[in-house]
């Protein structure tokens, strides 16, 4: 736990814009962003996007049947090299491991299509610029399969808090993120989750991209 947040915190000291948090997802969260992961006949394979130091990857890999698998991206190599030591110590992932990949790369240049059931993002989207959001969005619908999941988190009332207290580009970016959300996510949103119980407190958006 100690070792956790000490590479936590030095990622996010480094890397504030794309770690985006004050704190790693409390165990409320991961149990909520990975509810609609559900077992299937056939083997299910699952992304996910900026799994930082593992909080939702354990709970991910605790799913995992035979012939699932699971694919790790992410884009800090500090929390790359920390899940690597991870998969060989945690018992829970070193029991998966041979289910489990771990790519060290951004989300938008990772190759694909029509190949997961479910995607599990960790990103900060509120961090980024539109143009970004937008493009990783329509990246995750390429990746999914047809009726596939995204299920992401952000933190509760992030962009209307912040609303009333900037100005200029700032504001304008939160506004089109806030476009985003509303005009392009919503028509797919199929369950939405308010965790209480985490650093700043958060909401799951789950959407089936049709
Ligand atoms: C808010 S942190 C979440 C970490 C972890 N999932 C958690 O909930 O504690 C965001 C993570 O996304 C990663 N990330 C940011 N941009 C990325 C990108 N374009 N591709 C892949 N990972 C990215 C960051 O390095 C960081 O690990």
């Amino acid at each position: 736990m100690l070792v956790t947040m000490k590479v936590f915190y030095h990622n996010v000291l480094t890397q504030i814009q794309t770690t985006g948090s004050i704190a790693p997802s409390s165990r409320f969260l991961a149990r909520a962003i990975t509810q609609c992961v559900e077992k299937k006949p056939e083997p299910v394979s699952i992304l996910e996007v900026g799994p930082g130091t593992g909080p939702f990857t354990r709970v991910l890999a605790q799913k995992l049947g035979e012939g699932d698998h699971l694919d790790l991206c992410e884009l800090n190599g500090g929390f790359v090299n920390y899940l690597r030591q991870r998969l060989q110590r945690d018992p829970v992932l070193y029991a998966h491991r041979e289910q489990i990949s771990i790519y060290h790369q951004s989300i938008i240049e990772f190759g694909g299509e029509n190949q997961y059931d479910y995607i599990v993002s960790g990103l900060p989207f509120n961090n980024f610029p539109p143009y970004l959001v937008q493009e990783i969005l329509e990246r995750y619908r390429i990746l999914l399969k047809p009726g596939g999941l995204l299920s992401f988190f952000e933190y509760a009332m992030i962009r209307q808090i912040k609303g009333p207290f900037i100005w200029g580009n700032e504001r304008l970016r939160i506004r089109s993120i806030d476009h985003i959300f509303k005009h392009y996510l919503r028509p797919y949103e199929i369950d939405r989750i308010f965790v209480t119980l985490n650093l700043p407190p958060a909401i799951v958006h789950v959407c089936r991209y049709k």
